[in-house]
């Protein structure tokens, strides 16, 4: 054991005992190493954070989620909840039971890299619909009034007659989802549904109505669980139905109808939601079919330097429904123009709001 001048290390270096006291305090010296090593930690950090290669968002590459599972939300929505990024979609995993029907739930910081938060609806035919009974298309409202989540959900039989929407609740944005009701939204057939909450906070349910060739708009209840107030008819028969406000315009976008098959999506504006409407006009050259793919959602992401809609799409593939990739792009947006660029590889800012597409 050494005492006195012996500078050789000890486990005790650093440490000073104050004899009056009995208490032990860091000696000077220790104090400003570790001082220094944090500082050193917390520089390495920002350079990492400043110069780390922004996370890519590939459409149409093999999206994998945190435990390195192709991600199953096909048909699904992103609703930005406490600071974090919520999607929901249709599960259509190979191994799963042919009776149920799945929504899975992931969440991201950076839209790129998804946590999985597992199967929140896991359903048996809720109405005794029959087997090849459907359940597509969920979008989830978080109800800040009841505290509740709310999901729409398409429910139909196999040849889409029933057109009604299912509603679920869940105590917690990632719990089970508990069956409800089925209803047709104002009393209207409903196949393909999209949802979308403006800037201040209302929520819609947006659906597809095929006997009067229609995209209705319909405000929800406060409670969410039903659907309201008439916004809007478009007098165009489009599904795959999603709305964006944007510097002071809505945009309303939806594809024409061909089951699993991509066709030309199709958008209009309007200053309200309750119209007038623009004429439809085409998101891309038309022969590309929306390259391949059908909308699900817009969403835009703001932040300090302004925002970015993005187009939400998916690449169905029919014969293979658990591997349709996501087609998910910036739209170029504004002044009551809307295009959707051919896909490229990209990264979004999120402190900024910005998007830029990968050289
Ligand atoms: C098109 C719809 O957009 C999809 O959600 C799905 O219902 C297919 N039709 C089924 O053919």
């Amino acid at each position: 054991m050494s005492h006195g001048n012996d500078s050789s290390p000890s486990q005790n270096e650093g440490l000073i005992c104050d004899s009056d006291s009995g208490r032990t305090h860091l000696r000077p010296d220790w104090h400003h190493n570790a001082l220094r090593l944090a500082l050193a930690l917390v520089l390495i950090l920002q350079m990492k954070v400043l110069f780390a290669a922004p996370a890519v968002i590939r459409p149409g590459a093999v999206w994998l989620d945190d435990k390195g599972v192709e991600i199953q939300a096909h048909g699904g929505g992103v609703i930005l909840w406490h600071g974090t990024y919520w999607w929901f979609g249709e599960n259509r995993g190979k191994s799963l039971s042919p009776d149920k029907r799945y929504v899975t739930c992931y969440s991201s910081q950076d839209l790129v890299h998804w946590k999985y938060h597992g199967q929140v609806v896991a359903l048996t035919d809720p109405d005794h619909i029959g087997p090849q009974w459907v359940l597509e298309r969920p979008k989830v409202f978080p109800n800040g009034r009841t505290g509740k989540f709310v999901m729409y959900a398409h429910l139909d039989d196999g040849d889409y007659r029933l057109a009604k929407v299912a509603v679920l609740v869940s105590d917690r944005i990632d719990g089970q989802y508990h069956y409800v009701r089925s209803f047709r939204p104002l009393n209207k057939e409903s196949r393909d549904i999209g949802q979308f909450i403006d800037d201040d906070g209302s929520a819609y349910l947006v659906f597809e109505s095929r006997p009067t060739e229609s995209f209705i708009i319909g405000k929800l209840s406060d409670d969410y669980l039903n659907v309201e107030t008439l916004m809007s008819i478009l007098h165009c028969q489009l599904e795959g139905d999603a709305v964006v406000h944007y510097k002071g315009l809505y945009y309303a976008m939806g594809s024409h109808l061909s089951g699993w098959d991509p066709n030309p999506d199709l958008y209009a504006t309007s200053p309200s939601l309750s119209g007038p409407w623009s004429e439809f006009k085409d998101v891309a050259p038309p022969e590309t079919k929306t390259y391949g793919s059908q909308s699900a959602m817009l969403l835009k992401v703001t932040g300090s330097k302004g925002s970015t809609v993005i187009f939400m799409g998916d690449f169905w593939n029919p014969s293979a429904l658990w591997d349709s990739r996501y087609l998910w792009m910036p739209l170029e947006i504004g002044d009551g123009k809307l295009r959707l660029p051919a896909p490229h590889d990209w990264t979004i800012d999120m402190a900024t709001g910005e998007s830029a597409l990968t050289k």
